[in-house]
């Protein structure tokens, strides 16, 4: 590994680079994409990246437990992703799917390796979650001869088309009206759910969205195993089980939103839906499947993949083989260095720590989650769950001052998100656990 630059005084030329750039993403960007920042009062700009850290303008390191929106899955510049991804793209940087190419060929027949065997698996790679996720509901739709999808409110499936219609947050919401079709259940969040705990009022109130918004026949369910965007809200066991077999008998495919949950990040399973003991129909696959390169994946059964084959679908970069070289290397790498073992022992040290600290830190309202797919939220009254935003903000940025880069993601932006590339280790778990304890008794 290179030593990080030391940290010190911002050089009079990297400052004024960082002034410029700020200015000019205002100026130039649309503000559609300009105005989503982290830390909107004093962006950060990165510029270097290894393994599971983050360096600024100023050479100063950050431990990135936001792996970048969960996109780096094995690590930063990871040497597996850059040989490969970079053999590809001095060879031969993009074929069509119209020409055989062996980088995207071969992924394809890994990918279902991994799957749970006794289903005939096939795969249709694209470019992103939402791509894939709309396709995922078109297979569905084409397949089942049905219309009408449940998705659970609180769910984040992307914001393009008809992953916009089931994704479920207000403030992503316009007030055109966007893909119709959707319809959305009351997800099971043992936290604050309306239901309180448990899983039978749940499942109930699905079987009631169901016959009360549809017409009582569906293409089919989106669930995401934890809900990541959502505030790391955990499907409680039994509910995708409950779920499926619902969906089942109105006529729909069950799919499984595994953009977050995948690839061993959640430690005991590779797959998200495995540690609820279901079978999904179809897999959407997106973010960390590249470690940082554009490339997501749907996977289903070949007799779904056939229903939608007798139309002409294509999609230019779906096959891309530096995309689908860096998706070879987390497979191997994850594999090769064990992370998805590596992924249960932080996790398990993050839990049991974090544990600890909301013992002695009444801000803590909830800690849950799995593996390195972590929450904590934080509320005013452990009683009344009152969302502490402002408070949440502070300790944020004391966490980026002492070089630790966490989101406080969910609709009520409450929630700290722990999400870091999987090559973590557990003296920065530690370090992590140390800087938040520190963080939240500033007061
Ligand atoms: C669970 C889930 N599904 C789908 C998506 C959409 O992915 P993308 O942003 O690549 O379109 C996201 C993105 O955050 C996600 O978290």
């Amino acid at each position: 590994m290179n030593a990080p630059h030391p940290p010190g005084p911002i050089p009079a030329d990297q400052a004024d680079l960082r002034a410029s750039l700020i200015a000019s993403r205002k100026r130039f960007l649309s503000p559609s994409l300009a105005t989503a920042s982290i830390y909107p009062d004093d962006p950060l700009l990165l510029v270097r990246g290894e393994g599971q850290y983050v360096f600024d303008e100023a050479g100063k390191r950050y431990l990135d437990c936001t792996a970048q929106n969960l996109c780096i899955s094995i690590g930063f510049c990871h040497p597996v992703t850059m040989a490969m991804a970079g053999e590809q793209m001095h060879r031969l940087p993009h074929t069509t799917t119209l020409f055989h190419s062996e980088h995207p060929i071969r992924y394809a027949e890994e990918l279902v390796a991994r799957m749970p065997a006794g289903t005939d698996w096939v795969v249709h790679l694209v470019n992103s979650g939402a791509e894939a996720i709309d396709l995922a509901y078109m297979m569905a739709r084409v397949h089942t001869g049905c219309f009408e999808m449940v998705a659970l409110r609180n769910a984040y499936h992307g914001l393009q088309f008809g992953a916009a219609g089931s994704t479920s947050f207000n403030g992503n919401r316009f007030t055109t009206a966007s893909v119709q079709g959707f319809v959305h259940a009351i997800h099971p969040d043992q936290y604050k759910g309306v239901f309180g705990a448990g899983v039978t009022p749940y499942l109930d109130e699905l079987k009631r969205t169901i016959s009360a918004s549809t017409s009582g026949r569906i293409a089919g369910m989106i669930i995401e195993p934890i809900q990541g965007s959502g505030g790391v809200v955990p499907m409680p066991p039994g509910y995708m089980q409950g779920a499926f077999e619902i969906v089942r008998a109105a006529g729909g495919l069950c799919i499984s939103d595994e953009v977050q949950t995948a690839f061993g990040r959640l430690g005991s399973h590779y797959w998200g839906f495995e540690a609820h003991g279901v079978m999904p129909d179809i897999i959407v696959l997106g973010k960390g499947i590249g470690n940082g390169f554009p490339i997501a994946a749907v996977v289903c059964r070949r007799d779904i993949a056939e229903s939608f084959a007798r139309a002409k679908f294509f999609n230019t970069y779906a096959c891309n083989p530096m995309a689908s070289a860096a998706a070879r290397s987390v497979l191997k790498v994850v594999d090769d260095e064990g992370l998805q073992a590596h992924a249960q022992r932080c996790g398990d040290h993050l839990l049991a720590g974090l544990n600890r600290l909301k013992e002695k830190h009444a801000l803590i309202g909830d800690v849950r989650g799995q593996g390195l797919m972590l929450g904590i939220e934080v509320v005013r009254d452990r009683t009344t769950r009152e969302p502490a935003v402002e408070e949440g903000a502070l300790v944020q940025n004391r966490l980026r001052a002492s070089g630790f880069i966490m989101v406080k993601g969910s609709p009520s932006r409450n929630t700290f998100r722990i999400n870091p590339p999987m090559c973590i280790t557990l003296n920065d778990c530690d370090a992590l656990l140390d800087a938040f304890d520190r963080a939240l008794a500033a007061g």
